[in-house]
């Protein structure tokens, strides 16, 4: 039994294999927060403390008590207009349009297997494998209820939060906040990290302290966004990679957003991570329901590597989905960086007649194919073959390339749309743009409106009338610009429609996945701009960046992988000066850090010299050789290239028996000092053969120690060991 209920201390504990969280019915009613961290039996509400503080009400009933305080209790589900004074979870305007909402505890259940969320994405679990929590709560005097979901994974110490707010009043509400996970920790001093970007340099990880006052990220974007990822992580000041306590919280959802930490004015912090506040306000009917999007979180008490680990293997095995979940990803040739729009039919074929030269798998067509697409001034929307530019049908050209024995993809970005495409001529009113304004325009283009079904429903025909016309075996599905002017037509409240917006989306994906379970759909929003948990329910893998600099790579895949998996990150060799920052790095470089994803080519294949030809075919031998280690091997940091003078990582099988250990180094001086890589997760004082060289190491030493990088000509040298186990 994961979640236990103690019915004389009213307690519920929701234990994993190292972990337990566990809450309290208190003698009011109210759902208090007392303990989440490592594995712990028995009840911790000695946790609670009573004093009668200044400035901090009592509700009601406590009667002449002053010390009991909503305002400093830890609490589950904390909302307006309890006597909390700290940034709420929930704030709802009542029929009697005022912002009070008391939530006390009426009934729970516990049942086996994992909640699912209709029409969103979630986690999903055998019934052998989870056990759901459902914590009814009602307002008593306007019957709102606000229904919370525990979803527990013990074998991948995974707690899942959701939260429905069911409109049971008499009269018209409006969900003006909500946060379905809230971590209340009572004592403790703990660093907040985020990942904050911007495009084509999404991901810096940035550390720090968590003080008084509240610190917020967020996205008011519309989607997830490249400035801020849905994901953050509270740990304590002195934990490192290797020891130390630290929770993560990953938002499984690809619209605004937004996560807040601070200390209250007893030094005790609260983590929220919940929807954008900005232009939300749900109108809910009476009957009606919101159902919120759920945040998975995880504890570890061994720092933040098996933080990272706790998150890839959840979402790796049980977020993503279809056939190439496990699979090792077909090794693909993009068009984009190759040629841009600038392409014919006859330049794709030579461009896939290279690629399959050197065994290369999936020969994948960027934008430019459609409509009148020439540029990025116009044709989205006109989801229509140019065939004159083919030279052919799709359906001529994509047998040309598997007659090459290589699969087919096809790039495509249905939410959008230019004003000059046959589509906005006939339906202007399908985009954003508010009546009486001009919209604004980002890449010439504005955003469709997904919170119309009829919308949805018209592009995906399009798309599918397109998919159909041959054996298409992966999409990427892309999205090009931040959400803005928002309006829609036929919405009831103008406050539902950036959720509404992420609904009609993942119906969309839903649809497709399930009417072409053999695709592989690769996400991408000008590369990492909605890199969240959300897209990886439809989409296993997503183009990471825009930029495929190896070197500007190192920092933003090191701080993907705080959270998302290596078989989760699109990562391509491209050419060298390279496009985006003109910085000459080695074909080995390059192919290293692509390695560390799922790996492809984008470049004109064409133009190489017969000698890096030749490292390409040794480059695809070696990734296959990898590549199922990398896909599901065990990810450790060894260095951090936002400070370090090399970026180096490594994975490690499940049974410990083999080891990638990959560097790049950055900074490069005269009369260098030696690095020392320390190894990790290897088995305890065994000894190890770098298969390169044939020597042997001992484990325990590599992790104490280290091994000396070799000093390299050259600047961006590369370098990997590649460790089996001897016994
Ligand atoms: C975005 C993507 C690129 C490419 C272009 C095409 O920027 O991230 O990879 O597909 O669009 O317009």
């Amino acid at each position: 039994m994961s979640i236990i209920y103690d019915e004389k201390q009213k307690t519920i504990s929701l234990h994993t294999k190292n972990t337990t969280y566990q809450m309290q019915i208190d003698r009011y009613g109210f759902l208090l927060h007392l303990y989440y961290g490592r594995y712990a039996e028995g009840c911790m509400d000695y946790l609670l403390t009573y004093y009668d503080r200044g400035f901090s009400g009592n509700p009601y009933e406590a009667g002449t008590d002053k010390t009991y305080s909503m305002d400093s209790l830890p609490q589950e589900f904390p909302s307006l207009g309890t006597g909390d004074y700290r940034t709420p979870a929930c704030i709802i305007k009542n029929t009697d349009r005022t912002y009070c909402s008391d939530f006390r505890y009426v009934t729970h259940t516990i049942r086996e297997g994992k909640y699912s969320l209709p029409g969103l994405p979630a986690v999903y679990a055998d019934d052998s494998e989870a056990q759901t929590l459902e914590v009814v709560l009602e307002d008593p005097v306007t019957g709102v209820l606000a229904v919370l979901l525990y979803g527990v994974l013990p074998e991948y110490d995974v707690i899942t939060r959701s939260v429905k707010i069911v409109n049971a009043s008499k009269g018209y509400i409006s969900v003006k906040k909500l946060a379905p996970a809230c971590l209340d920790l009572v004592g403790g001093d703990y660093d907040f990290l985020t990942f904050y970007g911007r495009h084509a340099m999404e991901r810096n990880c940035q550390r720090m302290p968590v003080g008084h006052g509240t610190s917020k990220i967020g996205s008011l974007r519309g989607t997830s966004s490249h400035q801020y990822n849905p994901a953050v992580i509270l740990a304590e000041h002195d934990a490192t990679e290797d020891a130390g306590s630290c929770y993560g919280m990953a938002f499984v959802y690809s619209g605004g957003f937004q996560s807040e930490a601070g200390k209250d004015q007893y030094s005790q912090t609260r983590l929220l991570m919940g929807f954008s506040e900005e232009q939300f306000a749900y109108p809910l009917n009476p009957g009606e329901d919101l159902q919120s999007p759920e945040v998975i979180m995880t504890y570890s008490g061994e720092g933040l590597a098996k933080l990272s680990q706790n998150f890839h293997r959840c979402i790796r095995t049980h977020l993503c989905r279809g056939k190439y979940k496990e699979t090792v990803r077909p090794i693909l040739i993009n068009s984009w960086e190759a040629s841009y729009f600038d392409f014919t039919g006859e330049s794709l074929l030579a461009l896939a007649r290279q690629a399959a030269d050197l065994g290369i798998e999936m020969f994948v067509l960027d934008d430019g194919w459609f409509g009148n697409r020439d540029s990025d001034l116009r044709g989205l929307g006109d989801w229509k073959v140019n065939e004159k530019k083919l030279g052919c049908s799709l359906g001529e050209l994509i047998t040309k390339i598997n007659g090459m024995g290589m699969k087919f993809g096809i790039w495509i970005e249905p939410e959008m749309v230019n004003e000059d495409s046959e589509l906005y001529r006939e339906h202007p009113d399908w985009a954003f743009v508010i009546p009486g304004r001009r919209p604004n325009r980002s890449r010439y283009q504005l955003v469709l409106d997904f919170s119309r079904k009829e919308v949805v429903d018209y592009i995906y025909e399009q798309i599918c009338a397109v998919l159909d016309q041959g054996n298409v075996e992966y999409i990427k599905w892309d999205m090009n610009r931040s959400l803005a002017d928002i309006y829609s037509a036929t919405a009831d409240s103008q406050g539902r429609v950036l959720h509404d917006y992420v609904l009609g989306l993942y119906d969309f994906l839903e649809r497709l996945v399930n009417r072409y379970p053999n695709i592989l759909i690769e996400g991408c929003s000008g590369g990492g701009g909605r890199f969240d948990a959300g897209m990886l329910y439809y989409t296993p893998q997503i183009w990471c960046s825009d930029n495929t600099d190896p070197i500007d790579r190192l920092e933003i895949q090191y701080g993907t992988s705080f959270i998302y998996p290596a078989s989760s990150v699109g990562a391509h060799v491209s050419a060298s000066p390279n496009h985006q920052t003109r910085r000459v790095t080695s074909m080995k470089t390059r192919g290293m850090v692509a390695m560390a994803g799922t790996f492809g080519y984008e470049l004109n294949l064409n133009e190489l010299g017969e000698e890096e030809k030749d490292e390409i075919r040794r480059q695809i031998a070696e990734y296959k050789k990898y590549a199922a280690l990398v896909q599901r091997g065990t990810y450790y940091r060894l260095t951090n290239p936002q400070t370090d003078n090399q970026g180096a990582w490594e994975f490690v099988s499940e049974d410990q028996r083999e080891a990638l250990v990959q560097v790049v180094g950055i900074k490069k001086h005269a009369n260098m000092t030696v690095d020392y890589i320390k190894v990790k997760g290897l088995k305890e004082n065994t000894m190890y053969r770098d298969t390169e060289t044939g020597r042997l190491y001992n484990s325990t030493a590599l992790r104490e120690a280290g091994v000396p990088k070799p000093v390299l000509e050259g600047e961006y040298q590369a370098y990997q060991w590649h460790f089996v186990c001897e016994d």
